[in-house]
């Protein structure tokens, strides 16, 4: 209650009994340096923050667990390990803000294949690969082998994309990641690969297993404390760029994997659910994966109301990765 009787609300109307002053002074001390953005961003974070104390009445002694919580976080990353992108991603964030800024109007006729979470397992200078070759080394016993076949077309025209190229990569069978494993060869299970004219690709990877993500640190207890598993259903990542189009960072998901309808990021989506068919006649897969993919040109992008569909949001992208 205000000194004048009025009840007091937060930023979504709600009645308060707290300083009433607090939250726009904190928002006022912003100096006039600031740019649009960042003033929008830090103003709204500010507000979103107090209301979420206030409306928890969140003690000291939570915040403070919730700030060792983050703290640990910190201690624990390096270039092999990122718990803040971990705890992002429980939290859905990283499969949110993936949707904010790839969304499509919903007039557009015919869609870009869809994104997905970039997640902390990708590395740079995956090796370049020819059409053909398997991204599988020095685990040549373990696994479903599987040939992965397509081709990349432009989404509007439907004609194939020359020297587009896709970076893939994904878990071994003990369902760890190269970089999380000793005993795996320096970039196992990653490559990269360049169409040619027909736009197509081909190569032999492993069929892809559930794994559990990092669940030793932060973002471990927080599962454990909301009663959540730590899971993500098979998959594949990719990450696809070509010249005049806008970069496409994904995953495909087996259909048949356990937690399919449960992945502990939020990253699942129906048209990347793909099926893994048996293979005969070829010594070197057990499973065929035929998958197409289709890119929006920038100009394409454009006229679908793309948000962030600029060569500028592009070298976004590519900063990141
Ligand atoms: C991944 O798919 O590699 C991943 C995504 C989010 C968190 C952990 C792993
Ligand atoms: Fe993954």
């Amino acid at each position: 209650m205000a000194s004048n009787g009025v009840a007091v609300t937060d930023g979504n109307g709600a009645a308060h009994k707290f300083n009433p002053h607090f939250t726009q002074a904190v928002i006022n001390a912003t100096g006039p340096k600031a740019s649009p953005r960042v003033r929008k961003l830090t103003a709204s974070l500010i507000q979103h923050l107090h209301d979420f104390a206030r409306e928890n009445e969140l003690t000291v002694d939570e915040w403070m667990a919730g700030l060792e919580l983050m703290n640990e976080a910190g201690r624990m990353s390096d270039d092999r390990r990122n718990e803040g992108q971990l705890l992002c991603d429980i939290f859905g964030l990283e499969s949110l803000v993936d949707e904010i800024t790839y969304k499509l109007a919903s007039d557009a006729k015919d869609e870009p294949t869809a994104t997905a979470i970039l997640g902390p397992f990708w590395r740079k200078d995956a090796p370049e690969k020819q059409m053909g070759d398997t991204i599988v080394s020095g685990i040549d016993s373990e696994g479903d082998k599987t040939w992965m076949h397509g081709i990349v077309t432009d989404f509007v025209t439907g004609k194939p994309i020359e020297g587009a190229t896709l970076d893939v990569w994904h878990t071994a069978p003990n369902g760890l990641y190269e970089q999380q494993d000793p005993d795996q060869p320096e970039m196992n299970l990653r490559g990269r690969f360049t169409t040619g004219k027909d736009g197509t690709y081909n190569f032999y990877c492993l069929r892809p297993v559930p794994y559990p993500i990092p669940y030793d640190g932060p973002a471990g207890k927080i599962l454990q404390a909301m009663d959540r598993h730590p899971y993500r259903p098979a998959h594949i990542h990719f990450i696809i760029t070509a010249s005049g189009y806008k970069p496409i960072v994904t995953q495909i998901f087996d259909r048949n994997s356990k937690y399919i309808e449960d992945d502990a990021v939020f990253a699942v989506k129906d048209s990347l659910i793909v099926d893994f068919k048996p293979y005969q006649g070829d010594p070197k897969a057990d499973f065929e994966l035929p998958y197409d993919f289709k890119l929006a040109s920038f100009e394409a992008a454009k006229n679908h109301s793309m948000v962030g569909a600029t060569e500028a949001s592009a070298a976004g992208v590519g900063a990141k990765i």
